[in-house]
């Protein structure tokens, strides 16, 4: 197991792809807020089949977080992060202080469109996907990657993403990396340390109520019918629900359930104070 250098500033990071492209290998970036579960380390292990170096980004970016959300109590676990990066075996931490990503007199935020204004986060929180593509920008142009992987968890997210390196002409492949789920089907998320043990038992019917949908969507019932079942399961399960949604995968706009194209849906819903975000493939 070695230890991967941990590098602070964008001149460091710079400086290290430089040598590795010199040296004529590729290079993947996982950008992630850190907090790391196996959800994280299977992004690294997609990528390390891929590229010959791979970078962590570790970075709690304050511009996706509306001034109500978790920015000061979000998970910091830096030690146990390093820990699980060298043992996944990543050549580099890239873990910037918010004043290398946001100096003084910062005054630039990408505005987005398309998939940013499906209607589903961006409803319930409007300033988030330009927080994360300001960043994912930088992150991408900092270290300007062959490879960028994201997890398939945040579904909106990586089509943001994938749309905005897209638009901008960045040369980086953005991958998306299945989400990972506990034996009971609840999604990994940075998030689930905030259920209590009673949350915990009830947060995995969210997951069980998309797969059951899923399948009765498949076996040709009534779509509206089905998802208004579905809305009341979570519900009545204690949930306040944000959405539940079933989109075209691709646009994530209204889904053509007819013409055989790939669905998804996606659901959103607080459970206590902790608010969890799923979705499948249908
Ligand atoms: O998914 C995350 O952890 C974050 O939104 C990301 C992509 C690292 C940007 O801060």
């Amino acid at each position: 197991m070695s230890t991967p250098g941990i590098i602070e500033s964008v001149a460091a990071l710079r400086q290290a792809t430089r040598q590795w492209r010199a040296a004529g290998e590729s290079i993947a970036l996982v950008p992630t807020m850190g907090a790391l579960h196996a959800g994280h380390i299977s992004l690294t292990q997609i990528v390390r089949a891929k590229a010959r170096r791979v970078i962590v980004s570790i970075f709690v970016n304050p511009t996706q977080f509306a001034p109500t959300e978790d920015f000061s109590k979000y998970p910091r676990t830096f030690e146990a992060d390093r820990e699980k990066l060298a043992a996944a075996g990543v050549d580099a931490i890239y873990a910037p202080q918010p004043a290398e990503i946001y100096p003084p007199g910062f005054a630039t935020t990408i505005s987005l469109a398309g998939p940013a204004s499906a209607g589903l986060e961006d409803r319930f929180r409007p300033t988030h996907f330009a927080g994360v593509a300001t960043v994912v920008a930088k992150l991408h142009i900092q270290a300007m990657p062959d490879i960028a992987i994201y997890g398939e968890k945040d579904f909106q997210q990586l089509a943001v993403i994938r749309q905005m390196t897209r638009d901008l002409d960045l040369p980086i492949e953005v991958l998306g990396g299945p989400t990972i789920r506990e034996a009971d089907g609840l999604a990994l998320s940075s998030r689930n340390v905030y259920l209590d043990a009673a949350q915990r038992k009830i947060a995995p019917i969210l997951n069980v109520t998309m797969r059951d949908a899923a399948q009765r969507i498949r076996g040709g019932s009534d779509v509206a019918a089905i998802m208004t079942n579905a809305r009341a399961t979570i519900t009545a399960a204690g949930f306040s629900l944000d959405y539940l949604e079933l989109r075209g995968a691709i646009t994530l706009g209204a889904p053509d359930v007819a013409s055989g194209k790939p669905l998804r849906m996606l659901v959103a819903a607080k459970i206590g104070m902790t608010r969890l975000i799923d979705n499948i493939a249908v």
